[in-house]
């Protein structure tokens, strides 16, 4: 058998223009795609860039306003807020998540006044308020404990509700949290908060730069693998999901992004729900550092990573480049 003298399918035929390229596209990025997380701090009239984040910043509760206006304007539905709580009001027993006139309380209530009509999403952790910067309260030998916690985490999100929190996101991994939160709302009446779980939420070494916008970093003691999951694992991250949504969160989350696509992935083809990926402050740092030593172009590839969030499946990314990605989108 000779062979034939031209390939029968010729798949650069559908690669050899831009509108072919358009046309086949399997997948495409869109401003309502993100979730933009933004820093808070306590002052007035404050913007305080954070080094570890090139281009991130702080910003007081009066300076959100434009940052919701921003974000509207330029498509994204939703904000994620993090408090920098003061160091003075940081404690053992993180009283200071409860208070309902606390920075996060603050924030978004500032942003719903500017822009009634963006979501607000606000993290279920202690770690902004503890003065040991774990994610719950940590008993004599050094181990978060978890039905404590999960109290405590309850009336957080109870707080963030009465001042006007859209999707609560629990992000400190305590089992059992979902399910309590989910009935405690519905007892208050917030039935139509919706809670996104970090359902699978790995002790990454990418949350560092995080760690120092919201000032907990310096203060870890010792990690958090004892609630966070094991990076080797995947299987795992499908009995989280299903915990979570039988205990009645209406989307999951899969943190850190990039490196875990893989479980983003498996995610959405197993249970097919609203499944969010976060690209963490690692990530992001990542992206900075390597375009500013010359690796490559920023802009291609902060659209390139954020394009393979969607082609893995997932339905958004919490992204601290929503801003630039949805300006570049709109053109
Ligand atoms: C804390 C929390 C973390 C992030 C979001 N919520 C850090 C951690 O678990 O230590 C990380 C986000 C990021 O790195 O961008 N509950």
């Amino acid at each position: 058998m000779s062979q034939p003298a031209y390939p029968s399918l010729r798949m650069r035929r559908g690669r050899r223009a831009p509108w072919m390229r358009e046309m086949l596209a399997e997948h495409r990025l869109h401003p309502s795609d993100f979730i933009w997380p933004l820093f808070v701090c306590s002052g007035d009239g404050c913007e305080e860039p954070i080094d570890a984040l090139p281009g991130v910043s702080r910003w007081s509760v009066n300076r959100l306003g434009e940052r919701a206006r921003e974000a509207a304007s330029a498509g994204i539905p939703c904000i994620a807020l993090f408090p920098n709580t003061p160091g003075e009001l940081r404690s053992e027993d993180a009283r200071e998540a409860l208070n309902a006139n606390n920075l996060i309380c603050s924030a978004v209530k500032a942003i719903k006044d500017a822009v009634p009509d963006i979501g607000v999403l606000t993290d279920v952790a202690l770690d902004p308020y503890t003065s040991h910067g774990h994610d719950g309260l940590v008993d004599a030998d050094g181990c978060v404990v978890n039905d404590d916690t999960v109290k405590l985490l309850v009336e957080q999100a109870l707080v963030q509700c009465g001042a006007g929190a859209d999707i609560v996101a629990p992000s400190d991994m305590m089992d059992g949290r979902v399910g309590a939160i989910r009935a405690a709302l519905e007892d208050a009446g917030h039935c139509d908060t919706a809670i996104m779980a970090y359902a699978a939420k790995y002790a990454s070494a990418f949350y560092g730069p995080f760690r120092d916008a919201v000032g907990s970093g310096g203060r870890l003691k010792g990690d958090k693998r004892g609630y966070q999951m094991n990076p080797a694992n995947s299987d795992e991250a499908l009995r989280e999901v299903a915990l979570d949504i039988a205990e009645g969160a209406d989307m999951v989350m899969v943190k850190p992004g990039l490196p875990y696509l893989d479980v983003v992935q498996r995610v959405r083809d197993t249970f097919q729900v609203p499944t969010f990926a976060y690209q963490v402050s690692g990530e992001y740092a990542m992206i900075e550092h390597a375009a500013r030593a010359g690796a490559g172009d920023r802009d291609a590839l902060m659209m390139e990573t954020l394009l393979a969030f969607k082609r893995a499946g997932a339905t958004g990314v919490l992204t601290y480049h929503a801003l630039d990605a949805a300006r570049l989108l709109n053109g």
